[in-house]
């Protein structure tokens, strides 16, 4: 049986930050009911690949999930959504600030209809604070949250990271609090308010950088690669070091394209035996005994010369055979994958991280699988929903609602986007 069988979330996340979070929970076994806009999540119609097909955008962030359209701007949307909330153990947004409110439905509201309901919010800063009226995307949040300060090279621009911290990464945060909640409510009997900020959660994500930001009052950085002093105030972007005590860098290999490179990591343990291994065919069979890289202390002064002679040594190596070269060794190393070499990965299609999927629309397609695999309830994943294919269903099976009741609020307008005001 599926973990979270039984569970019943009322879903109104969109984008990105909201949905990764639901998704994870469809996975888990919960009956997860996207309560959309008559015009549909925005992005169903965003970078689309296939014409009057949901994109990929959506496609990939709604898997598992069942869709009603409501419109919340008409009386008879809310009565939909008022007997929803009594039916469901969580309510789940991610709007920006204060819609919510706007349709009359605070959060003290919602606990007056149903006290033991759950409820989440994704928000960019937070119900508090001098940031809180502000929307936010995925860059927004890493620009603030601490991430693009640290991440690049101290002469460059900050950059953003590839992973997105700012929106999946805060969805993540917000499944743990859901299901701490859940848990406390299913105790008690009494929902609480859970709520994630995308900026305190790239905040968390950098938290070795706040380590080191305290450090430098202390004194300099000694295993970073970039200069670095006491008194520095601000954590410099350090490129590519490991951002742990020991010693890492990305090392360029054969043929050296975009993305042949080794990311490896010279841990103390493994200094002497990499060195013995590498120093013959670089002219320098005593290379473990040098004195420039006999201890820690010295190998982190002299990280640059270090890196230079892995570099010459990898020339003559592809990144797969440089790591079949170094794991023997145990030296922690790992390929530089690009999207291309993980979607056609044999270990990747083995754990179920690449999983084909068919749609109505858009005929086959691809979707990242789910990461936590739990071994009484592994995940299986189905397609996204077209626009409000459940409506009905959910409101029949989930609120009881006959045929008539059905027809009368759908003429009423329940369910669908207003009439377009003529242009004059
Ligand atoms: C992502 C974000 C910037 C998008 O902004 P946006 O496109 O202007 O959307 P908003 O969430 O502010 O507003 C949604 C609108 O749809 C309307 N809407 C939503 N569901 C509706 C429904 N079922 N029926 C009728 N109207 C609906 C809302 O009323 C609102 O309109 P309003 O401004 O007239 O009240 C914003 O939602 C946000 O900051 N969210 C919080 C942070 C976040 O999650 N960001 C990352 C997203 S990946």
């Amino acid at each position: 049986m599926e973990a979270l069988k039984g569970i019943r979330i009322l879903d109104m996340t969109h984008v990105q930050a909201g949905p990764t979070c639901s998704q994870l929970l469809a996975w888990m076994g919960a009956d997860v009911i996207k309560f959309e806009n008559p015009q549909g999540d925005a992005t169903r119609g965003q970078l689309r690949d296939v014409p009057n097909a949901d994109s990929l955008y959506f496609t990939m962030l709604n898997c598992n999930k069942r869709s009603i359209t409501v419109n919340m701007k008409s009386a008879e949307g809310k009565t939909v959504f008022v007997d929803l909330l009594k039916k469901c153990d969580i309510i789940m947004e991610n709007f920006g600030p204060g819609v919510l409110d706007r349709f009359g439905f605070s959060w003290d509201k919602i606990r007056e209809i149903n006290p033991r309901i759950v409820m989440g919010s994704i928000k960019g800063f937070g119900s508090s604070g001098p940031y809180a009226d502000f929307k936010a995307y995925e860059n927004v949040a890493q620009a603030m949250g601490g991430s693009m300060s640290t991440t690049g090279v101290p002469d460059g621009p900050p950059f953003v990271t590839g992973a997105q911290i700012g929106d999946s990464g805060t969805g993540l945060h917000l499944a743990i609090g859901l299901l701490a909640a859940l848990h406390q409510a299913q105790r008690t009997g009494k929902g609480q308010y859970v709520e994630v900020a995308m900026m305190d959660g790239v905040m968390n994500l950098c938290r070795v950088k706040f380590r080191d930001h305290q450090r430098l009052t202390r004194g300099d950085l000694s295993e970073y690669s970039v200069p670095t002093y006491k008194g520095m105030g601000e954590v410099p972007r350090a490129g590519n070091d490991s951002g742990g005590g020991q010693l890492g860098n990305a090392i360029h290999c054969k043929p050296h394209g975009a993305n042949d490179w080794l990311y490896i990591v010279v841990q103390e343990a493994v200094w002497d035996s990499l060195a013995k291994r590498i120093g013959p065919e670089l002219g320098m069979p005593e290379l473990a005994k040098d004195p420039h890289f006999a201890s820690i202390g010295e190998r982190r002064k002299n990280q640059q010369l270090m890196w230079t002679l892995i570099n010459k040594y990898a020339e003559k190596h592809t990144k797969r055979e440089l790591m079949a070269i170094l794991n023997p060794l145990n030296v922690p190393c790992g390929p530089i994958m690009s999207t291309e070499d993980l979607a056609n990965d044999e270990h990747v299609r083995g754990r179920d991280m690449w999983v084909e999927l068919d749609h109505p629309q858009r005929g086959k397609w691809f979707n990242v699988g789910m990461p936590i695999k739990l071994s009484d309830s592994p995940a299986v994943i189905k397609r996204s929903p077209l626009l409000g294919e459940h409506t009905d269903e959910v409101l029949k099976e989930v609120l009881g609602y006959d045929d008539s009741k059905i027809g009368a609020l759908k003429s009423s307008g329940a369910f669908s986007a207003p009439p377009k005001k003529a242009a004059k």
